[in-house]
């Protein structure tokens, strides 16, 4: 059921929502709101325009146009809410993190990445500044070191997080494994503290989903003033079969915090129009790339 509604529902979503982009990226560029405003009357815009063309385009597509507003969510997950206990906050980010070891997700990212990072070295001729928004438990960050040790590169690696305990976290992980990763209190919306063309790269894994569209706009945006190559997101392909693969074992416990928090991430992926609006909306000057890594994660690509 979910293949069938994947291949015949989705596939064919993202086939008429693919020309809408141009015109609503055309009617929201620039004017006197304020870019969070305008990102999320576009992306509302964009949704509006979606269901009115599946209607056209028949039953079966109208359907689906239904169903992934069903399952779409702005519910906050824990993660998100202040009031969460930190500690519980580090409990599911390592969790995800077993997760992430499970699915070879690291690799994945390193994978995306890579020319980027050799761009860097063969423009700029200096050992890559990346930076890595959204960090959790660190662990990508602590593997790109590894990586990076075992090949002898040269490249400067920060993580950062907005909770202070997944940050300490990370900063214990680095140290008892003699990794020279720097870890830092960031929040992604407004990245204050960070200068201008600090880093060359940018990297935001597996959290776009966390942020509404203008806020998300925002993050993109103060990320592409950062990075003076490219700011790079990974984050979950929209589809159905993301609420059985996303949860995983976490459907046998669905009283837990690690359910609910799998449950609604899979609900708030963004479909790769959505990002790809998002994106250009964020980011004017910036050439915006979207496309996925395999069917489990989409990758947006601001290159300055
Ligand atoms: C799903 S986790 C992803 C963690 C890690 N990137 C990974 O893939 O394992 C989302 C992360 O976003 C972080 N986050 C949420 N809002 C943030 C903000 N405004 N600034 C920085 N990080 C934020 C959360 O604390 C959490 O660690």
């Amino acid at each position: 059921m979910d293949n069938v509604a994947r291949s015949k529902g989705v596939l064919q979503l993202s086939a008429i929502t693919a020309p809408l982009v141009d015109p609503v990226v055309d009617a929201f560029l620039g004017g006197p709101a304020p870019l969070q405003e305008r990102v999320d009357a576009a992306v509302a815009e964009l949704r509006r325009r979606r269901t009115a063309a599946a209607r056209q385009r028949g039953a079966f597509t109208s359907l689906a146009d239904r169903i992934d507003g069903w399952i779409r969510s702005d519910a906050p997950e824990h993660l998100d809410d202040p009031a969460f206990p930190e500690a519980t906050k580090v409990q599911l980010v390592e969790a995800l993190h077993r997760f992430n070891q499970a699915i070879g997700a690291n690799d994945r990212f390193l994978r995306v990445l890579a020319p980027l990072v050799d761009e860097v070295v063969t423009r700029h001729g200096r050992p890559p500044r990346l930076l890595e928004l959204a960090s959790g438990s660190g662990e990508f960050a602590l593997q790109l070191a590894e990586e990076a040790r075992r090949r002898d590169l040269r490249v400067r690696i920060s993580g950062s997080d907005i909770v202070p305990a997944q940050v300490e976290r990370a900063r214990r992980a680095a140290a008892s494994r003699a990794l020279d990763v720097d870890f830092r209190v960031v929040d992604a919306t407004t990245m204050d503290g960070v200068d201008r063309g600090a880093f060359d790269i940018v990297f935001i894994a597996q959290s776009m989903h966390h942020f509404s569209p203008g806020l998300l706009a925002r993050v993109l945006s103060a990320a592409h003033r950062v990075a003076a190559h490219a700011v790079v997101g990974v984050d979950g392909r929209r589809g159905l079969d993301k609420l059985l693969l996303v949860p995983g074992p976490a459907w046998l416990v669905p009283w837990t915090p690690h359910f609910h928090d799998a449950f609604l991430t899979a609900r708030k992926f963004y479909s790769a129009a959505e990002l790809e609006v998002i994106g250009r909306l964020a980011a004017p000057n910036a050439i915006v790339e979207v496309g996925s890594q395999g069917w489990v994660y989409s990758t947006l690509i601001l290159r300055s």
